[in-house]
């Protein structure tokens, strides 16, 4: 096996594949930026609607559009009979990523714009998925449990909509807006896993249902968006801040991994932990219950000091880390995090694949073809001889 070198066998870190204008990361001082704008400010001041609007249109709009985008999302909050009908029928232990990853397939079929490859018609299909993501993680949810889905409110923000439709009641205008102030803090980060896998597909000229089907698949993995699911089961396993310590050495000094701590770019503290860990905090203080972000803390603490021990360096909580807490207060179900992530992260993959498909920071489309060296058996410039089966050895 070669050794790692210069940009090979190294995950692609550090190696620049593409110009982008959606986001920026600084990893050393901890800003990220949608669009120019700093997502500190974003959450003081905007929505996820307005966000979405952001990242699509690479710029803030008027009242007047605000409103128009927040109707279409509106008008379009329903799910087609067939999803449903398919989610009917399938094994209620389907895993909700899954299920999510092929529903958005099947929602493709319905799209009437489907092959319209123009940058307006990809901007409809955008809010099209960016509505319904929340309708098809809550009906899945309830389909499973034996439930009707309830049909979506046209009075609640996007935010408030998928908790009312989950849970069948309208959240208070507190965690309504703490779950808004989540979903801004996922939309968005540059060309993380699923959102490179995304504009991968893009880039072979499928369809935006097929990216966004193969940036949901990335997102499902634990290195990814499934580290929230892994962080709530980490935090119900060690489950009394007193176990916090010796779990947390056991771990690391086995080479396990803490779940949501760490981060491939962020050499601090990843900004969007901070407003969660704050979220987490207030959502503690209004539900009276401490124990998640309490243990959630020790566990923070514990692992930057074994950490130092260990490998002499620091670690810091990725934006994994305090979601869970928030969602499990929020009454969400473990193996739904990682799907919330995705009815956030729907507008930054959408703006990914349109700016993939039309070229919008590079000279001219292209198709992804990265190279590999060969290092598997090889017999000479001729081959391998080929042997018959009959003929072969046992
Ligand atoms: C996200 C992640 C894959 C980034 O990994 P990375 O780019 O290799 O990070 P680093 O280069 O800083 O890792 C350096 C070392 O710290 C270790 N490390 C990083 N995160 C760790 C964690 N959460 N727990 C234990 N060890 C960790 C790595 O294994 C590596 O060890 P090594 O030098 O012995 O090989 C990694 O931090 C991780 O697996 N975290 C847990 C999963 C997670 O929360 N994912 C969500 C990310 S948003």
């Amino acid at each position: 096996m070669e050794e790692a070198s210069g940009t090979k066998n190294i995950g692609l870190r550090g190696v620049k594949v593409a110009d982008s204008r959606i986001s920026d990361i600084d990893g050393e001082k901890g800003n990220l930026i949608y669009r120019g704008f700093n997502i500190c400010d974003l959450v003081t001041h905007s929505t996820f609607e307005e966000v979405s609007f952001l990242l699509l249109n690479d710029r803030l709009p008027t009242r007047v559009e605000l409103e128009k985008f927040r109707a279409d999302l509106v008008s379009e909050r329903g799910l087609p009979g067939g999803v449903v009908e398919f989610m009917k029928i399938i094994p209620g232990s389907s895993h909700p990523m899954d299920v999510l990853q092929a529903a958005v397939i099947i929602l493709a079929g319905y799209d009437p714009q489907l092959h319209e490859e123009t940058r307006e018609a990809n901007l409809k299909k955008a809010a099209r998925l960016i509505s319904k993501f929340p309708a098809l993680v809550a009906a899945w949810d309830r389909i499973r449990k034996g439930q009707d889905p309830l049909p979506p409110s046209r009075d609640l923000s996007h935010a408030g909509n998928f908790l009312y439709m989950l849970t069948g009641q309208s959240p208070d205008p507190e965690t309504a807006k703490d779950f808004d102030t989540c979903l801004i803090l996922h939309a968005e980060h540059s060309f993380n896993a699923s959102t490179f896998a995304g504009r991968e597909v893009a880039s072979t000229h499928a369809h935006l249902y097929a990216s966004v089907g193969a940036a949901l698949a990335a997102l499902s993995g634990e290195l990814h968006g499934g580290a929230n699911s892994e962080v709530m089961k980490m935090l119900l396993e060690i489950g009394e801040v007193e176990r916090v310590k010796p779990w947390v050495s056991e771990r690391l000094r086995k080479g396990g991994k803490v779940m949501g701590m760490g981060h491939a770019v962020y050499h601090t503290e990843d900004p969007r932990a901070t407003i969660l860990r704050s979220i987490s905090e207030s959502l503690a203080g209004r539900t009276g219950d401490r124990r998640w972000v309490e243990l959630t803390k020790a566990i923070e603490a514990a692992t930057k000091e074994e950490f130092r021990k260990i490998k002499g360096r620091e670690i810091y909580p990725n934006v994994d880390f305090y979601s869970a807490s928030v969602y499990r207060m929020m009454g969400i179900s473990t193996d739904l995090f990682t799907p919330v992530f995705g009815v956030s992260r729907i507008s930054g993959w959408a703006a990914h694949i349109i700016e993939e498909k039309f070229a919008e920071a590079q000279p001219k489309p292209e198709l992804y073809r990265p190279d590999a060296d060969y290092v598997g058996n090889y017999c000479g410039l001729q081959g391998c001889v080929y042997v018959p089966i009959e003929k072969r050895l046992e």
